[in-house]
């Protein structure tokens, strides 16, 4: 009766060898949700991934049905809180993937959000400190600026910390960048690589555009600047209080959870910016801050320096490290009061 509450859905029984990429499993919590489904979709699609493992309060089991039967090699499960599901969800995880938390509506900020969702990123943190201590952890939920840290702090109270494997995913600050670049110069938003640093909120989010290549006037620079940093707002906008980015998300963090695993496997050279635990501006108390990261089979490499800034940019890196340092606090706080 309990094993048949538990719903458990094996797809495929294993059709090839077990290698070290073949076991792959990568956790989505939060995976029947507005983000969570369309991510594992795509995920689904990954050959890399060798087992998908969904866990959400709500349908979790019908999502992982669904998914089953699309005929890729990769084993589905669906987990509700029910009978350990957490539990059995994160087990064995090599990628955990956090999408669970409430959207914005019209009018709040990521910072509106904290009171929901810290407290259901520390229980998900909680279970993959106890029973996943070495997957890899990308958080979506926001505030991203204080989930990570909640993460860390969590991990570090379990005594499991190791900052080369905790991400805040910014993934879609780049995409939008690239793309919005791409629209106003009519290029290929495959070649624009824009470098987008600091933080996911607002002010905090940083558009290096002037390392881009395109020259752009003042008011084009400050057009797009605002643009690439109150993104998720015209989504919210749109969306009219029905939620905030979901698809476009859904590639990002596809993206992201593709180039870690990439990176785990051995490939070198990959790099993504991310929100991690970082030295650029720790001096400055700030501990956390997204760059140009080369990942490695350890998860964070290479932290890359943010090169040479126009004055534009100096201001906004000075505007935003204050606010950052704020979000980052209240996170560590939420852990430790
Ligand atoms: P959604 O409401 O559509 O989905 C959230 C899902 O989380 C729901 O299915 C819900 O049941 C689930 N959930 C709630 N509590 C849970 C718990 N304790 N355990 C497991 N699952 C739980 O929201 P969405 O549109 O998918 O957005 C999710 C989060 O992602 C939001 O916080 C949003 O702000 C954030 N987000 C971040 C980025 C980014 O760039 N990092 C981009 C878009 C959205
Ligand atoms: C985004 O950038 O789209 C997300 O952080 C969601 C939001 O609240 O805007």
């Amino acid at each position: 009766m309990l094993a048949l509450r538990r719903l458990n859905i094996e797809t495929t029984k294993r059709a090839f060898s077990s290698s070290a990429v073949n076991a792959t499993k990568v956790a989505v919590l939060g995976a029947a949700g507005g983000i969570g489904q369309p991510l594992s979709l795509l995920l689904k699609l990954n050959e890399l991934v060798s087992h998908l493992s969904l866990y959400d309060i709500v349908n979790a089991p019908g999502v992982a049905a669904d998914l089953s039967h699309i005929n890729t090699h990769s084993k589905v499960t669906g987990y509700s809180p029910d009978n350990d599901g957490l539990k059995h969800a994160v087990t064995d995880a090599t990628i955990i993937v956090i999408p669970a938390g409430v959207p914005r509506k019209p009018g709040m900020t990521r910072d509106d959000l904290f009171n929901t969702n810290a407290g259901i990123v520390k229980d998900l943190a909680t279970a993959a400190a106890k029973y996943a201590p070495d997957a890899h952890l990308a958080v979506i939920s926001n505030p991203v600026n204080s989930t990570v840290p909640i993460v860390s702090e969590i991990f570090k109270k379990h005594n499991v910390y190791n900052p080369k494997r905790i991400f805040g995913v910014t993934t879609l600050d780049i995409v939008r960048a690239s793309r919005f670049v791409s629209e106003l110069k009519d290029t290929d938003p495959k070649n624009e690589n824009i470098v987008v640093v600091g933080g996911h909120s607002g002010v905090t989010i940083i558009p290096l555009i002037s390392q881009s290549g395109s020259n752009f006037t003042d008011d084009e620079l400050k057009a797009l600047t605002h643009r690439i940093q109150f993104g998720g707002d015209e989504v919210v906008k749109a969306k009219a209080g029905t939620g905030s980015a979901t698809l476009s998300m859904a590639f990002a963090a596809s993206r992201f959870t593709n180039s870690l695993l990439r990176a785990l496997k051995g490939e070198t050279g990959v790099t993504e910016p991310a929100y991690v635990k970082s030295p650029l501006f720790e001096s400055e108390g700030v501990e956390y801050f997204a760059s140009k990261i080369e990942l490695n089979r350890e998860g964070v490499g290479k932290i890359h320096d943010l090169g040479s800034l126009s004055q534009y940019e100096k201001l906004l890196l000075e505007a935003a490290l204050p606010e950052l340092k704020k979000n980052i606090q209240k996170g560590i706080d939420f852990v430790h009061k």
